[in-house]
């Protein structure tokens, strides 16, 4: 299958920054949807990371397509999410809009912390969670999935990154994500960790000769 182009479904400007660092070495165009002049307004009233993420790149496969530009085209988009064990996995799914959206994550973070007030290293475990969603351009579907576990710390650490990157501590590394250098974060990330588990996926699908 030809495939030239990836057009990603997010808003996001830490992903914006991340993914296509990711997924640089495809050799592909890679471009946000605000880049590819799609606006939308997507509700993400999936159950799961997956369905969220297809919910995503569908609607944005659709906006392409009706422009007349899905040609060779993927659309992927992420879904991703903190997951704390001693919260029942809370914010979860829910994690961007966790407090509210608009909310700054000066006010998510300290408020995760004193939720966390007393419990010890060992019950503070958490991960986060990324899944990919992707359509092709003759609209088969694919996901995938990364995790990466840490513990949530005492105080925001860092300042790289986004989101709760602050709190996410790595005892490999010995700091948070928020510590580690972009290209560090990337290549242990859920979202690098989903990002390369789909660009191994596509290259499968690129070999695939036409009929
Ligand atoms: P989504 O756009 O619905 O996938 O929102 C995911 C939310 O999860 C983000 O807005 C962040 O709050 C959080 N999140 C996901 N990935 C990361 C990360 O790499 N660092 C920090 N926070 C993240």
């Amino acid at each position: 299958m030809k495939i030239e182009k990836i057009v990603f479904a997010t808003g996001n400007a830490g992903k914006v920054r991340e993914i296509p660092a990711i997924l640089a070495d495809l050799g592909l165009e890679v471009v946000s949807m605000k880049e590819a002049g799609i606006r939308v307004d997507i509700e993400e009233n999936g159950s799961t990371y997956e369905e969220n993420a297809m919910i995503k790149s569908r609607v944005v496969a659709e906006a392409l397509k009706g422009a007349g530009r899905q040609a060779h085209t993927v659309v992927m988009a992420d879904d991703s999410g903190l997951e704390i064990d001693y919260l029942n996995r809370e914010p979860g799914i829910y994690s961007a809009r966790y407090l509210g959206e608009d909310t700054s994550y000066r006010i998510k973070n300290a408020n995760l912390i004193s939720r966390l007030d007393g419990v010890p290293e060992e019950e503070r475990t958490a991960r986060f969670v990324c899944a990919i969603g992707a359509v092709l351009p003759d609209g088969r579907e694919l996901t995938s999935r990364g995790v990466i576990e840490g513990r949530i710390g005492y105080e925001e650490r860092g300042s790289n990154g986004f989101g709760y990157d602050p709190i996410f501590y790595v005892p490999e590394f010995g700091c948070t994500t928020a510590e580690l250098t972009e290209e560090q974060k990337n290549r242990v990330s859920h979202r690098g960790n989903a990002l390369q588990a789909m660009k191994a996926q596509l290259l499968e699908m690129m070999n695939e000769q036409e009929i």
